[in-house]
């Protein structure tokens, strides 16, 4: 395959790339797991426009059943159709709509799968998607067809852990663990972004940034989405190096429990450092 490199608007770490690369190849799905606000979504876009390769995306909710994924069969539509005499509620087609793991399956063409927060779901979910996974092929019962996918499409699932998965999932899947950037791998991203901002703000931001998270009172801590929100409030605000040497200018832009805004507040009244 060509080789995944990120893009131009994603950096990816040398072991993100070569394990993208090993799961496009083993044509296996890639489990990706990492705190929220890590990249993990925006990883599947990037994956698909550096392979140029269509992308369907499937938001998993609390509500998310597996069967949704492949297809689903609207019969309130064939109902209201043969109501009010709107349609040909023989043909029963018309109403299986594809899901997006269902839509992978009948493309002539390889895509990529985003199955994104797997863990929202529940247990049942990635269990249920075993079958399909493996033989990547699902029956409508409804229609008497089957689907199957002539070129197995890379599936990219993403997890923020909130829930263990299944052993029996976990062994189908290729597994990489996005840590939380270093600074140096922070500026990439963060250039990404905001292309024009001074580097020395840059650095003093993430001084203060890292200190933040190191703060063990501090429950929620913020992430690259909150740091780069936070670059663009500090350059609209016109905040300078010598101030945020002083302060934590637009706080609630990086903290958004208000107990973690009390509790730094506090703890910086006890050691003066903030
Ligand atoms: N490696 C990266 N390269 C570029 N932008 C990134 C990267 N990681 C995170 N981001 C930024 O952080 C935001 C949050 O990423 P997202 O994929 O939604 O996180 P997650 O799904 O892990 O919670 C993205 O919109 C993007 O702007
Ligand atoms: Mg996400």
């Amino acid at each position: 395959m060509s080789a995944f490199k990120g893009t131009k608007n994603y950096i990816a770490s040398p072991e993100l790339q070569e394990i993208v690369s090993v799961a496009f190849d083993l044509e296996k799905p890639l489990l990706i797991r990492g705190e929220p606000g890590t990249g993990k979504t925006v990883l599947a876009r990037a994956v698909a426009e550096s392979l140029s390769l269509p992308l369907l995306t499937w938001h998993v909710k609390s509500s998310s059943k597996a069967q949704d994924g492949l297809y689903v069969y609207d019969t309130v539509q064939r109902l209201n159709d043969s109501r009010f005499g709107t349609g040909d509620v023989q043909d029963i087609k018309k109403y299986i709509k594809l899901g997006p793991l269902g839509q992978a399956f009948a493309s002539p063409t390889r895509s990529i799968v985003l199955i994104d927060e797997i863990d929202k779901a529940d247990i049942e979910f990635p269990n249920d998607l075993l079958h399909e996974l493996d033989a990547m092929s699902f029956a409508i019962p409804e229609t008497g067809e089957t689907i199957t996918a002539r070129q197995r499409p890379v599936i990219i699932i993403t997890s923020n852990a909130e829930k263990e998965l299944p052993d029996a999932f976990l062994r189908r899947c290729i597994f990489h663990y996005i840590s939380f950037p270093e600074a140096d791998e922070m500026k990439n991203i963060l250039k990404v972004h905001h292309p024009l901002v001074d580097q020395k703000l840059v650095s003093q931001a993430l001084l203060r940034f890292y200190w933040l998270r190191e703060q063990s009172e501090i429950r929620k801590k913020p992430s690259t989405s909150e740091l780069v929100d936070w670059i663009g409030a500090l350059v609209r605000g016109g905040i300078d190096v010598k101030q945020l040497e002083k302060e934590v200018p637009f706080l609630g832009v990086l903290l958004k429990k208000e107990s973690d805004i009390q509790a730094l507040k506090s703890g910086a009244r006890k050691t003066s450092r903030y």
